[in-house]
């Protein structure tokens, strides 16, 4: 039987770039609509790459081609290749910002916490995989599940895209992935050692409500004496906080590098009781 369980593969995110925008909303628009956005791995599509190898090409030529010497042609096959080769530039670009910075996050939010290598521990809302594959590396004989729904406007990923990254990082066999809400688990009481969760929590957190369904369904399914890493915007990770405590969880906070503009926190924490 297939270790990934999940009910279905998500259908496509449905958002769609902005139909009359500004061509740079429409840029980033297709940015978040494809792998550049949603992996923590370094991805561009690989149309972008094509035009970028034709564009190399051309800038190349402009000083070595036959029309090297004419300067209209030599300025046109210059400027043509800038342009192909640009939306590479900048998406590469962006991807390696974001796989630099997802690599010390991942590093940061697991070294936090003490592992044996036989934990069942949980990723919510796990995306593209970020924490799922690092807990899965971590891992010698337990088992890391990942739970996401592929919400519409909350980063992009799909279960291809998370099962692709997985087999990148060589933890394909090793993960496990469930299509399920984090405001109401499928998942017994005190089932998982550690729980973790990187820029999830604001995406699963509409409302007061949501919240409450959320943090109760954390404490409820951490195991006494469980331990808990969770990463995302400062005053929702101060909520979190705040509210885990009153639900038996000990917790602390602590600010990590801003990221996209916001200022980023980190709370890290244990369920009381033995485990
Ligand atoms: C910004 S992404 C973060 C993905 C990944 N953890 C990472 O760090 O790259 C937020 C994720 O939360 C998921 N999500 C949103 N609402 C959810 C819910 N109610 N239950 C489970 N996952 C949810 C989204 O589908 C999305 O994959």
């Amino acid at each position: 039987m297939s270790q990934h369980q999940h009910s279905h593969i998500a259908s496509e995110p449905s958002h769609q770039p902005p139909a009359q925008g500004k061509w740079i909303a429409k840029f980033f628009g297709h940015m978040h609509n494809t792998e550049v956005w949603a992996s923590h791995l370094p991805r561009i599509p690989g149309y972008i790459s094509a035009l970028a190898i034709v564009g190399v090409i051309l800038v190349i030529a402009s000083f070595t081609g036959p029309w090297a010497g004419s300067s209209p042609f030599k300025f046109i096959s210059l400027l043509v290749g800038f342009l192909l080769a640009l939306p590479a530039l900048v998406m590469g670009g962006f991807a390696l910002r974001k796989w630099k910075y997802a690599q010390q996050l991942r590093k940061e939010i697991l070294d936090s916490i003490q592992w044996r290598g036989d934990e069942n521990v949980l990723d919510i809302g796990c995306g593209s995989g970020l924490l799922l594959n690092g807990a899965a590396m971590r891992l010698t004989n337990g088992k890391a599940t990942g739970i996401d729904i592929w919400a519409d406007h909350s980063g992009g990923g799909n279960f291809a895209l998370l099962m692709k990254n997985a087999q990148a990082e060589g933890v394909a066999d090793k993960i496990h992935f469930k299509e399920a809400d984090a405001r109401k688990m499928p998942f017994e009481d005190s089932s998982f050692d550690i729980v973790v969760s990187s820029g999830a929590l604001h995406h699963i957190t509409r409302s007061l409500e949501d919240h409450d369904k959320l943090t109760r369904e954390i404490a409820r399914v951490l195991k006494p004496g469980g331990q808990i890493a969770m990463w995302d915007i400062s005053h929702m990770v101060e909520a979190t906080s705040l509210k885990l405590k009153s639900f038996g969880v000990k917790t602390e906070v602590k600010r990590t590098p801003s990221y996209l503009g916001f200022d980023m926190s980190m709370l890290t924490g244990r369920k009381t009781g033995k485990a």
